[in-house]
């Protein structure tokens, strides 16, 4: 039994855990411990971690099969490479603050869930920190499980049995027409997602909305999006929130399905590049309840 402490990143959720060299999860019963801490507390943190690109993978997949978004644009031969939030060109250049590309990241400062938009959404992020910034630049969660639980019924009421319908140009759009218009963010079919995701492993319900949210069943589309709006800003209140400031080996892991988050602004100027990887869910974490008709 590896002697692993656990400490609460805020009072509602998350945790920091140590004593785990992640680097050796691969043994099912420290996957086990690990994948039953994230269950119940939707966001785990680990410091101090040194995983190189390939042992990242490895923790990925179990959770589950690795998110490829770029199958499609990849030549016959070329390997799957893990992708990065990076402002950093190949030849080391830092992209500027109006470019396409960092206009890109800024639509990360939406609160959001990744993937929502596409047929198969994930179940967790991994983001581990590489290069940081001297200010700025927190990746910030939000329990959607807390705020669910303590949402006014009223509120509850607007959404609760609705499917909502999610695209990923919608968020982008909101940051810059031009942005949206890329093939990129136009690659997938509008989704429809219930509107509560409940756990499978502990039957707790959790808000399933993002930027990519675009129309909510039973409401005309501005109508919908006021909704989804106000219950975005619900969730997002601070006792809800865990700010997230990077250090070099840090690791990140959060439940898709319980827990928005975004990026904040760093000094543009400064390089940041966090590794990322998106594991899909599997019908064991409970997305066959979560699909509507299309
Ligand atoms: C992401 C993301 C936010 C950030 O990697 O999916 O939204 O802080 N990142 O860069
Ligand atoms: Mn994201």
């Amino acid at each position: 039994m590896p002697a692993f402490k656990t400490r609460p990143l805020t009072s509602e959720f998350g945790v920091q855990v140590s004593g785990i060299d992640l680097a050796e999860v691969s043994n099912p019963r420290v996957f086990g411990q690990i994948r039953a801490l994230f269950e119940e507390h939707s966001a785990l943190l680990f410091r101090g971690q040194d995983l190189s690109d390939a042992q990242h993978k490895q923790l990925a997949e179990l959770f589950g099969p690795i998110e490829d978004r770029k199958a499609d644009e990849r030549k016959k031969g070329e390997a799957f490479e893990v992708p990065v939030v990076s402002n950093v060109r190949e030849d080391g250049s830092i992209t500027e603050e109006m470019d396409l590309h960092t206009l890109n990241l800024k639509s990360n400062f939406l609160w959001h869930s990744d993937s929502t938009f596409l047929p198969t959404p994930a179940l967790t992020n991994i983001l581990i920190g590489r290069v940081v910034t001297t200010e700025g630049g927190a990746t910030e969660l939000a329990s959607t499980r807390a705020a669910w639980a303590s949402m006014p019924e009223d509120l509850k009421a607007k959404v609760r049995g609705r499917g909502i319908w999610h695209r990923y140009s919608h968020s982008r759009r909101k940051i810059s027409p031009e942005l949206a218009k890329l093939p990129m963010f136009n690659k997938w079919p509008d989704q429809h997602w219930n509107a509560l995701w409940r756990n499978p492993v502990n039957g707790r319900e959790a808000l399933y909305i993002a930027s990519h949210a675009f129309k909510l069943d039973g409401y005309d589309e501005a109508e919908g999006q006021a909704i989804l709006d106000e219950l975005i800003t619900f969730c997002t209140q601070p006792q809800f929130v865990y700010a997230h400031s990077w250090r070099v080996g840090d690791v990140l892991i959060w439940d898709q399905r319980a827990v928005l988050h975004r990026g904040t602004p760093w000094p543009y100027e400064q390089p940041r590049v966090l590794s990322s990887l998106c594991a899909s869910v599997t019908e064991a974490d409970g997305i066959d309840r979560m699909r509507m008709p299309t």
